[in-house]
């Protein structure tokens, strides 16, 4: 990759966190919806998840270890804003505080997520994203955020994948948990839109120094079963519109084309006008906020045929403990296809490969199917660049085991992994392999 290319690992709140109701901090969807029976692996909680909140001086030390360059974390909304909006809780902003100062005392650039999947429970009794008020809410929060941490940080993105909190209101088991009609759930999306564009123009406005804003959506990615120009339009169609799927509204261009170019794309108006808020028309120009780089988080991706639609995979093929398949060559087309239409420096903000490791009689976690996938997903990231495309970095998901939402502590995705009954940390080959690509 070429030189000013940044190599990092990820993270989010829930997931790591743990410390759900100290210090101050309010209630999210996630703290009540993991109470529920029967929904989470285990019956587990991220009540106390790796525990981060106190160990996070000794986890930092193992990012610099790893000679990681860049750390994408998210913020607890309720540990700052405990009701969502109102009363700022001073011990969440310093946990924060003194995390960012952690990182950039060990020369690691941080990267702040805003919402990555924990509404406050307040805003969520008031409607939630179904509330057009959510627009300010959420600008409220981001305000808060640029005040507090912009002198130190440079980088921000709004929504983790939009995608998935649609799926968590269309039926997924996710917080909230609930299945509501279209006619409900498209304006919900067009809220989330409208609180992107509200909290960029408040950001800009109280950020410290010229901030870098961007959201990380995820999607679903073709790439085509042979170069055939008919093939590659195919995976590129697929990548733009989900055109194979009913799930239309997983497609990329219904969120990223607003925030672009300000209009929703023309297939999807087809397929969803009709479930848009009156008046949506008049948002456009407020969604219409730029990103300053494109961000993407990508696991895995469909071959695609212009004439058979998707292809299936073959049986026995790679597959991670989960049943996802492996296809690293849909990272290469992703990035293409997504530079092509939005012609910005990529960022990968999340890949990786989940399994059930565990430590060995030698002390050492021996993931080498880790290795392999980061490897193979860079060599295709290298080939798209050789091919034009401009790549800004690479987040490994995750730097370390964590809370994998429904699936509890079942799947490790960690270069870093975690005894949850000691909270040892060990690293794994994976985060040495990835320290010495680093180093390279
Ligand atoms: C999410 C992460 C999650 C990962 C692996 C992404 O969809 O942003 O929070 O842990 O995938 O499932």
């Amino acid at each position: 990759m070429k030189k000013n290319f940044i190599y990092g690992a990820a993270t989010a709140a829930y997931q790591i966190e743990g410390a759900y109701n100290e210090d101050g901090k309010g209630v999210s969807i996630w703290d009540m919806y993991v109470k529920k029976e029967g929904v989470i692996f285990g019956g587990e909680t991220g009540n106390v998840a790796c525990d981060h909140y106190h160990r996070m001086k000794a986890d930092i030390a193992l990012m610099k270890e790893m000679g990681l360059q860049a750390y994408r974390f998210s913020i607890a909304w309720t540990r700052i804003l405990p009701n969502g909006i109102g009363e700022i809780n001073q011990k969440g902003i310093d946990f924060y505080n003194s995390l960012i100062d952690e990182l950039v005392a060990n020369g690691i650039e941080p990267y702040i997520t805003l919402y990555h999947w924990d509404m406050p429970m307040a805003l969520y009794n008031q409607g939630g994203f179904a509330n057009r008020a959510f627009a300010d809410w959420f600008a409220e929060y981001a305000k808060v955020v640029v005040e507090n941490f912009s002198d130190r940080v440079k980088y921000f993105m709004t929504f983790n994948e939009p995608q998935c909190i649609f799926g968590s209101f269309q039926g997924d088991n996710r917080a909230p948990g609930i299945k509501v009609s279209l006619g409900e759930a498209i304006p919900m999306v067009h809220n989330m839109l409208l609180a992107h564009g509200k909290a960029v123009d408040i950001m800009r406005k109280y950020a410290k120094q010229d901030i870098q804003i961007s959201y990380a959506p995820t999607g679903i990615f073709g790439y085509p079963d042979t170069e055939s120009e008919e093939d590659i339009e195919a995976a590129n169609n697929c990548t733009r519109e989900g055109v194979f799927d009913l799930t239309w509204w997983s497609s990329i261009t219904w969120y990223s084309d607003p925030i672009m170019f300000g209009k929703y794309p023309e297939e999807g108006l087809r397929r969803l006008e009709q479930y848009l808020p009156k008046g949506w028309e008049k948002d456009m120009e407020q969604i219409h906020r730029p990103l300053d780089f494109y961000c993407q988080n990508f696991y895995d991706a469909k071959r695609c045929s212009a004439k058979k639609g998707y292809v299936q995979e073959k049986v026995g093929g790679k597959r991670n403990s989960d049943n996802w398949v492996i296809t690293p060559e849909g990272i290469r087309w992703a990035v293409k296809f997504l530079y092509e239409r939005y012609k910005l420096p990529i960022y990968i903000t999340e890949n990786g490969i989940c399994g059930h490791e565990w430590v060995s009689d030698d002390g050492k976690v021996h993931d080498q199917f880790r290795i392999d996938f980061i490897k193979w997903h860079l060599k295709e990231l290298e080939k798209a660049e050789s091919e034009g495309v401009e790549l800004g970095g690479y987040f490994h998901w995750s730097f370390m085991d964590n809370f994998e939402w429904a699936l509890g502590y079942k799947e490790r995705f960690g270069l870093v992994f975690v005894d949850y009954q000691t909270q040892k940390r060990t690293i794994k080959e994976s985060g040495y392999w990835y320290r010495d690509l680093i180093k390279g």
